[in-house]
């Protein structure tokens, strides 16, 4: 195999993060047999804001521009005010680096029960893909007289031509790319007519370029039941930052939890690394307890070995998760988070 090296920057963060970043790491390693996995850990979140009042100091966000990927474990915590941390790491790292596709699979792994009743374990595989960079995400807006009883909020939802064609070309190519050939937008066109109007009309003129791919719409809150009732009607989603914030948390209980839910915040024409977390949180109620279920890391780990060219490698790991799930049968707590890494990296150097 020809000499590469990935530059990998880990974030542990903060509760289970780096409990579960750790076992990621270590099933990279093991898939990655001839490649020269160069991690280098970077000490953020809560604790290292309670030190020294720091959550992404310029130098080191220049540090992590310079890695082929960042993945990240979770923060926050009860100490810390809330959103500090994710506006102040998450989302900065979103922005800065412009990762505007935001890539987060329903996939229903054989072995894992979902609460959406009636579906196969086959039944369920829709790739949700979520813009990263705009809408209400976006901080556009003011406060005027705030704490009086006259305040006033304005929070903006930004939509750009630019943002939403390009995160359309994006999904319409995954679409493609699929046996479905299925693309859904969902937002919310009935009611958000500004917003809703430009995604409809720029997603079906980028749509004139794959001419395979069916195209259709449906509304986010029909879009909500659907995900739980007919997860089937949907192939590929494309929908906004925040739309696809909720819809993201609803698939991920549909497939199963977030124990398995698995996130990647990329950009497609790779200026800058792609950050690749669980989707779940820090839980600091069970850190250090070795408790913590490393799939969902472990799984971001597969997509992060995919989008930086080694295919295989994440295609290995996920089907050794795979593979993992159907022998757990439900006995989930019964190993330790060490022992599932060791387990999943096991399978995955076969
Ligand atoms: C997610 C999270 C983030 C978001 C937070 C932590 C900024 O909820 O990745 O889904 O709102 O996008
Ligand atoms: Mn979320």
């Amino acid at each position: 195999m020809t000499a590469r090296t990935i530059r990998l920057a880990v974030i542990g963060g903060d509760g289970i993060g780096p409990e579960v970043v750790a076992e990621a790491v270590k099933v990279i390693r093991a898939a990655t047999a001839g490649v020269a996995i160069e991690t280098t850990d970077y000490d953020l979140g809560s604790q290292r804001w309670h030190r020294t009042g720091e959550i992404l100091p310029d130098s080191v966000l220049a540090e992590l521009t310079a890695q082929d990927a960042i993945l990240l474990g979770a923060v926050g915590d009860p100490s810390v005010p809330s959103a500090l941390l994710e506006r102040g790491l998450v989302l900065r790292l979103r922005f800065e680096l412009d990762l505007y596709v935001s890539l987060r699979p329903v996939r229903l792994y054989p072995g894992v029960t979902s609460p959406s009743f009636g579906l196969r374990p086959d039944g369920l595989d829709v790739l949700i893909i979520r813009e990263g960079t705009e809408g209400p995400y976006v901080e556009a807006g003011g406060v005027l007289r705030k704490g009086t009883s006259d305040e006033v909020a304005v929070q903006q939802s930004i939509n750009t031509a630019f943002g939403v064609s390009r995160v359309a070309r994006y999904a319409l190519a995954r679409a493609a790319a699929r046996p479905a050939r299925k693309l859904t937008l969902v937002h919310k066109a009935n009611i958000l007519a500004y917003a809703g109007d430009l995604w409809r009309r720029v997603v079906a003129a980028q749509a004139a370029d794959f001419p395979d791919v069916s195209v259709d719409y449906c509304h986010m809150d029909a879009a909500s039941m659907y995900l739980i009732t007919q997860p089937d009607r949907f192939d590929v989603i494309v929908t906004d930052n925040l739309f696809g914030d909720i819809l993201t948390s609803i698939g991920a209980v549909v497939a199963g939890g977030i124990g398995v839910a698995a996130s990647a915040s990329i950009n497609p024409e790779r200026t800058a690394p792609g950050l690749f977390e669980p989707v779940h949180g820090s839980a600091p109620d069970i850190a250090g307890l070795r408790k913590a279920d490393p799939t969902a890391a472990i799984l971001s780990a597969a997509m992060l070995c995919e989008h930086v060219g080694l295919g295989a490698a994440g295609t290995r790991i996920e089907q050794a998760v795979a593979d993992d799930l159907v022998e757990r049968q439900g006995a989930w707590a019964a190993r330790s988070t060490p022992q599932i890494g060791d387990d999943i990296a096991e399978r995955v150097a076969g």
